[in-house]
């Protein structure tokens, strides 16, 4: 037996006991002829002491030799520490472990970057290049157990409610949710691919129409895309499915789970929650007042809307059809550099004019657009605004009000970040309900599922939907967290007709269609039931229990900015001899 204890388990009742410890050397100290070292394991940190009085020459000598993350085991006898050394920020602070025998079991070379600390300040490719190493830290075992616990929870709480895990296929066929998919040629059929799915989709789909009747799957999704904080080339998702379910069946049994989660592992992830029950906004609605559809919740500055004052006006900007702002309270201390770095980001967001005005003691200062502005569309931005002497406003002008919206939404997102808004401590979740159907895609002109192409739409537009497609609400609803999407989903379409119809909107010929999802319009045939579901994302909602800043901090072995495994250097080339068997030429 390696060890009787784990490096986090010695406590003053242990004192007295003769232990065996393994682990890794983790800091080491010499104080006046005696070596101190904390030993570490996965479960915590042990304090051991090689005192020439209780080891032999050879055995100090070794001890003398060791060096940070040499792997060790030891036997000794646990001991109270001397009054005044007890150290209580650590879980075995009150005791030591006085060695009596010291085995190396094997050596370290110095590793490239400090393990004890948190790695924050360490290049991340570094990082993962040595990911072996970097998952050593406190840190970073802290958000695997938190992962870990997450997902044995959710598997516990589904089990009790009657849920059955089943596993899908990686080797599938084209399941689109908006991104690229990746294909892996097969050797067996020259010239022909599979697709990894983006989700399991069609797959839980077709296991309602199996009478599976409730369905999850902690399930892996690859989709080609570009890489963001929040998004990774494969992640995964609580995948679920249920059928002769409503809207309000899904929500319910979602928000129990992460109610009840999060309540009942606060001592773990120290977050609470804000919102109990998690609030409801509609799509219109959340973008009228926060100019995005996953608003950060946890702070106010919400939009208002200034056109009715602004029209009319002489000042230029203000005869767009649409004028709307915020009021970052405090803010009136900006520099004309600092606003100028503001108007550069809402040009990034697309809108062409911030309108800035300062709040003074005696109202709104007289430069720049304050000074041409009348005293009536002053006060009356001041009071729309509700801004106090010492804010600063700003306002956006376009004639589109989508464009006014969002880019005001990502304003307040940015001001909220810059003045420390939001409480590291809170989750804000909110259901994001009443989508429309479709998105116009201008480029190609044509409609694009907001969702994805399964989504049912809302009863009462089923017969406008092919006359006004644009007007048409949808039964998607989204779990929004703190300025994240965390979960999306919906009740589908179960009837065959109806999903043509989508699939013709959608700019899919019949042939294309067929070809593509043909399997799942047949099954709707042989007596889908009604059902829906939803895929909160794992990775996501981990990263935000953990208070990490991206979501490569709680997957053990994630792809860099740019797509690749930097530890093992993936993708990589391949033989000529393999590309042959696939039946592929490189052309260059
Ligand atoms: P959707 O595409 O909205 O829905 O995805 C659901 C959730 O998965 C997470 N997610 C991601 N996480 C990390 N990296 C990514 N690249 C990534 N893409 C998505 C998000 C998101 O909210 N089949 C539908 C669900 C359904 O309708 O039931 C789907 O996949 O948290």
């Amino acid at each position: 037996m390696y060890k009787t204890h784990t490096c986090g388990e010695l406590r003053s009742e242990h004192v007295g006991q003769t232990v065996k410890l393994a682990g890794w050397v983790h800091r080491r100290r010499d104080h006046g002829g005696v070596i101190f070292i904390d030993l570490r394991d996965r479960f915590g940190l042990t304090q051991i002491v090689i005192n020439p009085a209780n080891v032999s020459a050879d055995q100090f000598k070794l001890g003398e030799s060791l060096r940070s993350e040499y792997v060790i085991q030891i036997e000794g006898v646990v001991t109270h520490r001397p009054a005044g050394m007890a150290n209580p920020k650590m879980a075995t602070g009150e005791v030591e472990v006085m060695v009596s025998r010291l085995v190396v079991l094997n050596s370290a070379k110095t590793p490239p970057f400090v393990i004890d600390d948190t790695g924050r300040d360490v290049d991340e490719n570094l990082r993962l290049k040595y990911r072996y190493l970097d998952l050593r830290r406190e840190r970073m075992t802290r958000n695997l157990i938190i992962r870990h616990r997450f997902v044995k929870f959710i598997r516990d709480y589904l089990d009790a409610r009657g849920f059955l895990e089943v596993e899908t296929p990686i080797l599938f066929k084209t399941t689109p949710e908006g991104a690229r998919d990746y294909l892996v040629p097969s050797r067996v059929h020259p010239g022909m691919f599979y697709a990894l799915p983006q989700s399991p989709q069609q797959l839980k789909q077709l296991l309602m129409v199996a009478g599976v009747e409730r369905y999850f799957q902690i399930a892996r999704c690859f989709r080609d895309e570009d890489q963001r904080a929040d998004r990774q080339p494969e992640f995964t998702q609580l995948d679920l499915e249920m059928s002769f379910v409503d809207r309000e069946d899904v929500l319910n049994l979602i928000e129990g789970l992460l109610t009840e989660f999060t309540e009942a592992h606060a001592e773990l992830h120290g977050k609470r929650l804000l919102f109990k029950p998690f609030l409801r906004l509609t799509y219109e609605e959340t973008m009228e007042r926060f100019g995005r559809d996953k608003p950060d919740l946890r702070f106010g500055m919400e939009l208002f809307d200034v056109t009715p004052v602004t029209r009319g006006s002489e000042f230029l900007p203000f005869q767009a059809a649409h004028v709307k702002g915020i009021c970052a309270p405090g803010c009136a201390s900006y520099t004309r550099k600092q606003t100028d770095e503001l108007t550069e980001f809402a040009r990034k967001n697309v809108a062409k004019v911030l309108v800035v005005l300062w709040h003074d003691a005696d109202g709104i200062r007289n430069t720049g657009a304050g000074a041409k502005l009348s005293q009536r569309e002053k006060d009356a931005i001041v009071t729309t605004a509700q801004s106090k002497p010492g804010d600063l406003i700003m306002l956006i002008a376009d004639n589109d009000r989508r464009i006014v919206n969002e880019a005001l939404g990502e304003l307040r997102q940015e001001m909220g970040t810059r003045l420390g808004l939001a409480d590291a401590h809170v989750l804000a979740y909110a259901w994001i309900l009443d989508f429309p159907l479709f998105e116009w895609n201008a480029e190609e002109k044509r409609w694009d599922p907001s969702h994805h192409m399964f989504t049912a739409p809302k009863d009462e537009y089923l017969a406008v939907l092919e006359s006004d497609p644009g007007s048409v609400r949808s039964k998607q609803y989204d779990l929004v967290c703190n300025g994240y999407e965390v979960g999306g989903g919906s009740i589908r379409i179960h009837r065959r007709e109806v999903q043509e119809i989508i699939m013709r909107l959608i700019g899919l010929e019949m042939e294309d269609a067929r070809r593509k999802f043909g399997h799942l319009l047949e099954a709707f045939e042989y007596g889908a039931p009604p059902h829906g579901g939803i895929a909160p994302g794992i990775d996501r909602l981990t990263m935000l229990y953990c208070g990490e800043p991206n979501i490569r901090e709680v997957m053990a072995f994630p792809k860099n900015q740019q797509a690749m495994d930097v530890m093992a250097g993936a993708p990589s080339p391949v033989y000529d001899q393999q590309l042959k068997e696939l039946h592929i030429r490189l052309v260059n």
